[in-house]
């Protein structure tokens, strides 16, 4: 890799600090979290679950724009690997206060509203209340609560921590960090964007700053773990204490994150943060977006991606049902040539995908949907928010005029060993009026397509029902 930098550097505190991983205990999978433990003057981040689910250890990272400006986002620190904060600036719940030493307006609305009893998870709290307080002014109830999702209160209860959101977000995101931007910004501008290499004893973590060298570097490396934004890699280190020995990280690829919207197609990025993506789906794609919208928490949308989310293969993961319904291809490049797959033909068998061990999945593109056809998507899962799918649907109907089905596409996560269609009963339906009765009848057909299994979060019977019951809930939802 060209420009090749062994260490990290990062803006905490006001500073550039630059970590060298050559003698230090530091691993590059250590987690901000354990990073931010390890210093004397940030312990105010908490530790809860490890695993992305109870936000205690919430911080925000400042990401510098092509405007000069910055934007705060929140992040769950237990998942992310300190390369991936370079060029950052890591915000803490210890930074807060200004220079007077006096409390944030959401840390002095948290005291207002007694909006802390035990106070483990306040911190985090905080920290997803300043994001919040940075990119939304008089947020919605629907607003306040979707930044909350992805943290866990077990004593104060959630009524004053949103009336402190409430009452707090109200100044256009203005406080000390908008008067320090400037400098902040020549800051984070001062560390160079190099591909980094860092090797140590166990390990070897590289992260190209480029396309190109990252193809370079899966050919050289194909048994080294790709990963994007972490969020499922992650739990490798900190619940299974794995050492991965190799690791490609593109989340500093640029031309991954870019969005192409054209008349007929929508191109994303395979970096693209499901909450940038969210912006560009809610017209064309909205069941998409519907999905996104129930897809972990906020901190998790603000890393996790498109690339990793196909990339896991998961049969419960949440995009590829309803990327089958709109017609989506997924892109994979090596070093030669880029080839586009259909989402049907990409998942091969289980937590198998199509893709080579030389390329990446470098984008996913939507074909923008001709008049008539309608898609929706359903998760069936016990919590609405910050929970996995027990069964999932991605479903696409074209009628004729007179109602009749011309084509149709019932695409299931959580129902087989991969995500799955319902080819038998998709068959069935070909030709027949859109009507209850003929849905009934292919409700009754179901259960040959699939035998799904039991596990802690449902029977194999609750699963049959269900997915019996989407084609209904579909079929009432889209009668004219
Ligand atoms: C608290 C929590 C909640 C979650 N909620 C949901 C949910 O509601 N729905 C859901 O579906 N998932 C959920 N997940 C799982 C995970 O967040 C998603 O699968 C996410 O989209 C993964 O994206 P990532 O960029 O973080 O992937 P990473 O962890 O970086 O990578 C995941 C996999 O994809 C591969 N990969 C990544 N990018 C590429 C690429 N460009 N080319 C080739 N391979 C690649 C990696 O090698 C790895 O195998 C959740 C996870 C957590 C921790
Ligand atoms: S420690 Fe629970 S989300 Fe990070
Ligand atoms: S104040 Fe105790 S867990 Fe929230």
């Amino acid at each position: 890799m060209s420009n090749l930098n062994d260490s990290v550097s990062f803006v905490l505190d006001d500073k550039v600090v630059t970590e060298d991983f050559r003698n230090s205990a530091l691993r590059p999978t250590t987690t901000v979290l354990n990073y931010l433990r390890s210093l004397p003057l940030h312990k105010g981040v908490k530790e809860g679950c490890a695993e992305g689910d109870c936000g205690a250890c919430t911080v925000v990272l400042g990401e510098l724009q092509p405007d000069g400006t910055l934007r705060y986002e929140s992040v769950d620190s237990c998942l992310l690997f300190l390369p991936m904060i370079h060029g950052r600036q890591l915000i803490t719940v210890e930074n807060l206060k200004n220079d007077r030493g006096e409390l944030h307006p959401v840390q002095q609305a948290m005291v207002e509203t007694n909006g802390s009893q035990c106070g483990y998870c306040t911190p985090g709290f905080i920290m997803s209340l300043f994001s919040l307080y940075k990119n939304k002014n008089h947020p919605s109830r629907e607003e306040i609560d979707d930044s909350l999702t992805g943290n866990l209160c077990r004593c104060t209860g959630y009524k004053p921590i949103i009336e402190a959101a409430a009452t707090s977000c109200v100044h256009h995101g203005m406080d000390q960090f908008s008067r320090n931007e400037p400098q902040i910004a020549s800051l984070l501008k001062s560390i160079p964007r190099e591909s980094l290499q860092l090797q140590t004893g166990q390990q070897l973590y590289l992260r190209p700053a480029k396309l190109s060298e990252a193809l370079s570097l899966i050919r050289l490396h194909p048994e080294a773990f790709v990963i994007c934004g972490a969020t499922d890699v992650a739990l490798r280190v900190t619940k299974k204490h794995e050492i991965l020995k190799e690791i490609i990280d593109i989340s500093g690829v640029e031309e991954l994150k870019l969005i192409s919207d054209k008349p007929d197609v929508l191109s994303i990025g395979a970096g693209v943060s499901l909450s940038d993506a969210m912006g560009s789906l809610e017209n064309n794609f909205p069941a998409l977006y519907e999905m996104l919208n129930v897809f972990g928490s906020q901190q998790i949308r603000n890393v996790a991606t498109f690339g990793g989310n196909l990339g896991t293969a998961s049969p419960i993961g949440d995009t590829l049902p309803v990327l089958i319904a709109y017609n989506a291809k997924v892109v994979l490049s090596n070093s030669a040539k880029r080839r586009e797959v259909s989402l049907d033909e990409f998942v091969v068998g289980y937590r198998k995908t199509a893709r080579r061990p030389d390329e990446l999945i470098t984008a996913v593109v939507l074909p923008k949907m001709r008049n008539g056809s309608i898609v929706k998507s359903y998760k069936v899962s016990k919590r609405k928010d910050l929970d996995i799918s027990t069964v999932s649907g991605g479903f696409r109907i074209d009628l004729n005029d007179r109602q009749v089905v011309e084509n149709i596409k019932l695409a299931y996560g959580g129902m087989a060993e991969t995500t799955k269609r319902a080819l038998n009963v998709e068959k069935f339906f070909v030709g027949k009026p859109w009507k209850r009765e003929v849905v009934e009848e292919a409700m009754q057909i179901f259960d040959g397509e699939f035998s799904p299994i039991s596990d802690a979060r449902a029977g194999a019977e609750f699963r049959t029902i269900a997915a019996r019951n989407l084609l209904l809930k579909f079929w009432s939802e889209t009668i004219s």
